[in-house]
């Protein structure tokens, strides 16, 4: 067959994770639909007492997304007008956002340029007196350097709130994402790790007055009932998504372990066929749950790459296109094009490839023949890609990817 004829490979596919769970997930919303407790309930209680557990905190409180899984902790916080928080700019908008929406000041700091995360040394220099939180966020699934950025809050005494929204399961020092912080954001956005049947996210913490006001900020700051001391919002956890996400979170460590291998066997067999593109690596001491598999593609030739891969049915992804210093809205900070030299290099040259736990051998074999073609300057390129970062020699001692499964 030849590749134009071949099957597409999507860039993921819920659908094929989700179908041979349909009888247990149909079983567990047709509970919630008998006892009626659609908000809260049991089916609530059960997976924020599971999240707690496995993340192995005190407290995980479930509300209506990653987004707003960001946006109370800060509240609690009272994080508001005059307040700065640092975050990476190399990350999804949410991140942003839930600052920007308080009223406080994003303060965007660059990334390490081998994980992509937030470089601790660069956040260090934006400290200033209004600086009152930092926001690591793991990003594709891999955990920041906790270890430097717990002693750069301590120090400047900050609220720290892991954004753990693609990073469920991942560790740094052992210690698992959402526990190291005050707060771990969680996102059960369909196409996460563990990904729900719509809108979801987790807040977890193991401080207990902390865990009760965000408790009764999701819920419109009322305590008893009607009485409000403070102005939250309405963000729960659906009692339904709740109930699915109670099925598909005993399948996580086994869909973590799957994921780890397509990493592995990609950056073996790109490093065998001496292809230069940046590939990712797993730093010393954390470990990642493989959200994303990003590679590196250098001379401008990213989205030469993703079309090739496309014209053969190959579904690819760009996280993220413009950083968020660079975004309109964001416009009035005052940053421009230079500030995040690491950031924008990554924005400029990073391709996510497909990336699911039932993608077959079969498929992963297309993705990497076609994107060794193109490399090669076979009949999908004009020029072969001649610059590579950070990619491991073939031959030489290379760090592969270690992430334990979520
Ligand atoms: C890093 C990051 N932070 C926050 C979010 C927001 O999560 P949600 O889409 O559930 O609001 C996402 C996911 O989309 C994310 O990837």
């Amino acid at each position: 067959m030849s590749a134009a004829n071949a099957k597409p490979v999507p860039m993921l596919d819920v659908n094929r994770q989700n179908a041979p769970l349909l009888p247990e997930i149909d079983a567990a919303i047709a509970e919630v639909t008998r006892t009626g407790t659609f908000i809260n309930g049991p089916a609530c209680r059960e997976f924020e007492e599971a999240m707690a557990a496995r993340v192995g905190v005190e407290h995980a409180i479930g509300c209506a997304s990653g987004s707003d899984a960001l946006l109370l902790p800060l509240m609690a916080e009272n994080i508001g007008p005059g307040d700065e928080v640092l975050l990476p700019s190399f990350t999804f908008f949410a991140t942003a956002g839930a600052v920007a929406r308080l009223g406080a000041k994003p303060v965007f700091v660059d990334i390490l340029p081998d994980s992509f995360n937030i470089d601790p040394e660069d956040a260090a220099r934006k400290i200033t007196p209004a600086t009152k939180a930092i926001i690591p966020v793991h990003l594709f699934g891999q955990a920041a350097d906790m270890q430097a950025l717990m002693a750069l809050a301590n120090e400047h005494n900050l609220v720290v709130i892991e954004d753990a929204c693609q990073a469920i399961g991942s560790t740094a020092g052992g210690v698992a994402a959402g526990a190291i912080g005050h707060y771990g954001a969680f996102s059960f956005y369909p196409t996460k790790n563990l990904g729900g049947m719509g809108d979801g996210g987790l807040i977890t913490t193991s401080d207990s007055e902390k865990a009760d006001v965000i408790q009764r900020l999701r819920n419109h700051g009322q305590h008893p009932r009607y009485y409000h001391h403070l102005v939250g919002m309405n963000s729960r956890l659906d009692a339904m998504q709740a109930a699915v996400l109670n099925v598909k979170l005993q399948r996580l460590t086994e869909w973590g372990e799957a994921r780890r291998e397509h990493a592995e066997r990609y950056t073996v067999e790109f490093i065998r066929r001496n292809v230069p593109l940046g590939l990712p690596i797993v730093v010393s001491g954390v470990s990642s749950v493989w959200n994303q598999y990003t590679v590196r593609v250098a001379d401008g030739q990213r989205d030469a790459l993703q079309q090739a891969l496309s014209a053969v049915g190959i579904g690819s992804a760009i996280y993220y296109p413009v950083p968020l210093h660079l975004q309109g809205c964001f416009e009035t900070l005052g940053y421009k094009q230079g500030d995040l030299p690491h950031t924008e290099q990554a924005a400029e040259g990073v391709l996510s490839l497909p990336m699911f736990p039932e993608m077959t051998v079969e498929e992963q074999d297309r993705v990497i023949e076609a994107v060794a073609e193109f490399c090669q300057g076979g009949a999908t390129t004009a020029a072969p890609i001649s610059v590579s970062i950070n990619t491991p020699a073939a031959g030489a001692n290379v760090d592969l990817p270690n992430s334990k499964a979520g």
